[in-house]
């Protein structure tokens, strides 16, 4: 059965080939068509999402990485190398005017993958043939953890949502700098998709120690990252979020900056803060000369779903401990990076993330300011399409508005037409 559908696959994407090879004769793009990998996700995976019940979170989640982890370590054999070959040609779309470079990096496209997919890197190899521009590791803490008891990932399918309290759960920096290795990655700046990786604190470890442990993790990962971001703003970790205060980011970033290779610096923030928070963080981004800022974390907050029950636990959101993600949070994520580009102004990068899914949602975010987007929850639900859907909604918006590149609609509030 599996060699059946792996067979109907590679036919599907030798017959894209063909599509993209006439292209290069007639260039009017093809029409947008599901692909061999979104039928498959379509056919296999989507019917267990469409429940809170059923298949497990977690589990379908790790059961995919446990997979794509082989696959990384193998992507030489001539099999595996051409079914990544068929992947990336159904799902990347090339084209100059998505391309940016910021802080340093050449971004192919403006579409990533969120934190906490790939939480220890086993894939690192491969998010470039899923159509991301980049993706973003971890996060990664100096101690490995378990995280905290399961279930800890719940999905809220008729909102496509989720709410998780997974806690750090990675295997310490240690062993992500041996898995990074494993897979053999060309070096930072010569990469397909760029690499971020996020940075948290270990359990144990106090606030008064935290920037030593985050030290410690950036210190032996940095050779590895196109960029690293500090992530004071889970909600998972007793106490993290209170390194988003003004004095206490400035001594991590302070501490972290100091390192003697220390590669381009973001900060992720929550969407929970009030508004003078949100302001005091793009001053201090500013003023410490960080890279960027990346809005927004899940949230505490219940988004008006306090009442919602879990099919798992019995319990209603607003007694159950975790962080929101996917649809409701889009109108707040928006809200936040819209105060952040407001009182930072047009010259610090942001990167926009919560909520999206589709290519309206990346619209909004970027003409509202962000020059980079990320998707989490939803990329679960849409499936693999969902990238090369935002991409190709993005360049039609350009055509629209008569913009000759992405940067040009950065900021712009330019309304989806
Ligand atoms: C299961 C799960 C685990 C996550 N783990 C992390 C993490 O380890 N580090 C982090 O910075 N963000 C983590 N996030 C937050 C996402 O990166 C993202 O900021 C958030 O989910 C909002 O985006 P979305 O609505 O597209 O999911 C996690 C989100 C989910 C759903």
């Amino acid at each position: 059965m599996v060699a059946g559908v792996w067979s109907v696959a590679r036919e599907d994407w030798r017959s894209r080939n063909d599509q993209r090879r006439a292209m290069l004769i007639d260039p009017s793009p093809p029409p947008s068509r599901p692909g061999a990998t979104g039928s498959l996700y379509r056919r296999f995976v989507e019917p267990l999402l469409r429940s809170d019940d059923g298949a497990d979170a977690e589990q379908l989640s790790q059961a995919s990485l446990a997979l794509l982890a082989e696959i990384a370590l193998r992507r030489d054999w001539p099999l595996v190398r051409d079914t990544l070959g068929g992947l990336a040609s159904e799902l990347q779309r090339r084209d100059p005017r998505l391309q940016q470079t910021l802080f340093g990096c050449r971004f192919a496209n403006p579409v990533g993958l969120a934190a906490g997919f790939d939480k220890n890197g086993v894939a690192a190899a491969l998010w470039d043939c899923f159509g991301f521009g980049f993706a973003e590791l971890g996060t990664v803490t100096w101690e490995a953890q378990p995280g905290n008891p399961k279930p800890r990932l719940f999905r809220l399918a008729a909102e496509r949502a989720a709410l998780n309290r997974m806690g750090f759960n990675n295997r310490g920096a240690k062993a992500v700098r041996r898995i990074l290795e494993r897979q053999k990655l060309p070096p930072p700046g010569r990469r397909p998709a760029v690499l971020g990786i996020n940075l948290g604190k270990s359990r144990l470890t106090s606030l008064e120690l935290a920037p030593d442990d985050y030290a410690a993790s950036l210190e032996l990962l940095a050779p590895l990252a196109d960029y690293a971001v500090v992530n004071v703003s889970s909600p998972n970790t007793p106490g993290l979020r209170e390194l988003q205060q003004e004095n206490q980011l400035r001594r991590l970033v302070e501490r972290l900056r100091r390192l003697p290779a220390c590669p381009p610096l973001l900060v992720k923030i929550a969407p929970d803060l009030e508004d003078d928070a949100i302001d005091a963080i793009a001053r201090l981004a500013y003023e410490e000369g960080l890279a960027g800022v990346i809005a927004v974390n899940t949230s505490q907050d219940r988004l008006g779903l306090g009442q919602r029950r879990l099919a798992a636990t019995g319990r209603c959101l607003a007694e159950e401990a975790g962080g929101l993600s996917g649809c409701p949070l889009r109108p707040r994520a928006l809200e936040v990076l819209r105060r952040l580009r407001a009182t930072a102004g047009p010259a610090l990068p942001l990167i926009g993330v919560g909520g999206i899914d589709g290519p309206e949602a990346a619209w909004e975010r970027i003409t509202a300011g962000a020059s980079l987007v990320q998707v989490y929850t939803g990329w679960i639900y849409a499936g693999p399409d969902l990238v090369p859907q935002i991409l190709e909604g993005l360049l039609l918006q350009l055509e629209r508005h008569g913009l000759s590149c992405l940067s040009e609609a950065v900021g712009s509030s330019l309304a989806w037409r």
